[in-house]
């Protein structure tokens, strides 16, 4: 399909996912054209764009075309001088090889995340980006009744598998030095389409009201129909490349499959709001902060 501004989606998957092309993000873009690819966005939830070539500052303002950034991360440091980008560094044992949505333990999750490839492995290395929207759609009816009026709490602090070397293990040391827990609708209304997704991934570590057993067991039917092979895109990076992806209904993953080859990415992420509920009640702290050293306040 050509949009009216000139550009081409090529869908990748079903259900996920289009590489955008006749895009230069390196130069002046009309806000006609962020125009559209906010309409891509919305559509498809995540979009590539290939061979962009950006360095960081073009990733920053990319990046801020669709809203106030947040700062790298609430707890690990962000690149030297460049407090918005967050580097995805597996040599520094930053491997997201779990399903997640970006930061969700805290009250304000991102709206969108911006990932840009530095150094790409010569195999492996991808990231996986999943379609919560059709997770749920896919639900049988009486379990999509039941995720309407569950709530589960989200932090940072969960029970991660044992870091593999002493890089994982500072990492995961950073990565807790300060502890959130919020409670989230495990049903989340997107904000601009009005579509209901399953709002869970690996920082939900359980349903408010029930014990550990019935919590896990509930996420873990829930997070089956996210991950299903058809709601998935899969991207698999060239240096340059840009993704652009909505966090608001999405999950995503990155195998760690490349051993010590090096895989360095640049993180940016455009500030959320408060999720919202399917009666409109909003996510509320549990402990910690408000975020506001990592993202602007929220009403
Ligand atoms: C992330 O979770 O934002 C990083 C994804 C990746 O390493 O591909």
């Amino acid at each position: 399909m050509t949009t009216s501004t000139g550009f081409d989606v090529r869908r990748i998957g079903g259900r996920i996912g289009a590489e955008i092309l006749g895009v230069d993000l390196s130069g002046d873009l009309a806000p006609a054209l962020v125009t559209e690819i906010d309409s891509a966005l919305l559509e498809h939830k995540a979009l590539v764009f290939r061979n962009q070539q950006l360095d960081d500052a073009g990733q920053l303002r990319f990046a801020s075309l669709f809203g106030e950034l947040t700062t790298a991360h609430p707890t690990v440091p962000s690149v030297d001088g460049r407090p918005n980008i967050l580097p995805v560094d597996g040599d520094e044992g930053i491997r997201a090889n779990q399903w997640h949505t970006d930061v969700t333990f805290v009250r304000t999750p991102p709206k969108a995340s911006t990932l840009r490839s530095i150094v790409v492995p010569p195999y492996g290395g991808n990231t996986l980006i999943a379609n919560s929207a059709a997770a749920y759609r896919d639900l049988p009816e009486p379990l999509r009744e039941l995720a309407d009026k569950l709530w589960a709490v989200h932090t940072n602090d969960y029970d991660y598998a044992a870091p593999k070397n002493e890089k994982a293990a500072e990492h995961r040391r950073r990565f807790v030095s300060r502890k959130y827990r919020t409670a989230h609708p495990v049903v989340r209304v997107h904000p601009e389409t009005g579509e209901r997704g399953l709002f869970i991934g690996g920082f939900a570590q359980s349903i408010v009201g029930l014990g550990t057993s019935d919590s896990r067991d509930l996420l873990r039917i829930f997070q089956s129909y996210v991950t299903r092979p058809e709601n998935i895109a899969r991207v698999v990076w060239t240096p340059g490349d840009l993704v652009l992806f909505d966090n608001r209904i999405t999950q995503h993953y990155a195998p760690d499959d490349y051993g010590d080859l090096p895989r360095l990415l640049h993180r940016v992420t455009v500030a959320g709001d408060v999720p919202a509920g399917v009666d409109g009640t909003l996510s509320h702290v549990v402990e910690g902060d408000d975020a506001s050293h990592y993202t602007p306040a929220a009403a």
